[in-house]
């Protein structure tokens, strides 16, 4: 995995926003895998910025989102979906159509995961999948574990998964679903491309397992070793816990 180290969130948002907006000018029917969490606000925001002084055509672009609460009425303010149209597909005009994503309240949970599967290889699969990391290794909501499963699946959300989401249910996290559907580990090593982007110290020991440690169903991420390019960009301070070896100087 390729690591680069930012002198801050902010810097790290540009340098991903620069590299995501130069793949839909080269490619305008890009297909892009998105996720939510505090992590890629900073990438959003600087997109709808560059997008607002430029001419970025986002008519054409595809994406799917990593995962979805199990459970929450359609439109409500704690659900992923919400996140992303307030955040991401309204300021960018990206139109439903333009839109995959998994739906946690579809009555028959496993045959909309199936559902998702087969329109993300209808969209041709995904060209850049940006990914977050959970405090405790997982990526989307695929938690640490004895096993881990591959395809888009149902998950039951860990106690400190659900404390990190409560700030999207106002703090309270009795609000906080006790279940996801999430992308599985091969949907996400099928991206072309990953990146994954990690800011803060709480994030530096799972960042160090998932560069410096085994391969283990107890650590998600550390899964993406087996992806040939995934990139992965750290601010200073998500890059503490690395060896010199592997933390490589400032961009
Ligand atoms: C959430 C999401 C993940 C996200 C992660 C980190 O639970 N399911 O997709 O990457 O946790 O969130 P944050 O960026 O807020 O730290």
């Amino acid at each position: 995995m390729t690591v680069q180290v930012f002198d801050s969130d902010l810097a790290l948002a540009e340098a991903l926003a620069t590299e995501v907006i130069d793949a839909v000018a080269r490619r305008p029917d890009t297909v892009l895998g998105l996720p939510t969490g505090r992590t890629p606000l900073a990438l959003y925001e600087a997109i709808i910025r560059r997008t607002r002084r430029g001419s970025v055509d986002w008519s054409r672009v595809r994406t799917f989102n990593l995962d979805e609460f199990v459970g929450l009425p359609p439109g409500h303010p704690g659900s992923y979906r919400a996140f992303m149209e307030a955040r991401f597909f309204r300021p960018l005009g990206i139109e439903p159509a333009q839109v995959g994503f998994l739906d946690g309240g579809a009555r028959d949970l496993e045959a909309e995961c199936r559902r998702y599967e087969a329109a993300i290889v209808e969209a041709g699969g995904i060209d850049i999948l940006v990914l977050g990391i959970g405090v405790n290794g997982h990526i989307g909501f695929n938690e640490p574990g004895a096993s881990l499963q591959a395809r888009t699946h149902r998950v039951a959300l860990e106690e400190r998964t659900r404390a990190a989401n409560a700030l999207w249910f106002d703090g309270d996290i009795a609000r906080v679903p006790t279940a996801a559907l999430s992308m599985g580990m091969a949907t996400i090593l099928a991206a072309r491309t990953i990146v994954l982007v990690a800011t803060g110290e709480e994030k530096a020991a799972a960042v160090r397992g998932m560069l410096e440690g085994p391969l283990t169903t107890w650590l998600p991420a550390s899964f993406l070793q087996l992806h040939a390019t995934a990139a992965v960009m750290l601010d200073r301070e998500a890059a503490a816990g690395l060896s010199a070896a592997s933390a490589p100087a400032l961009s």
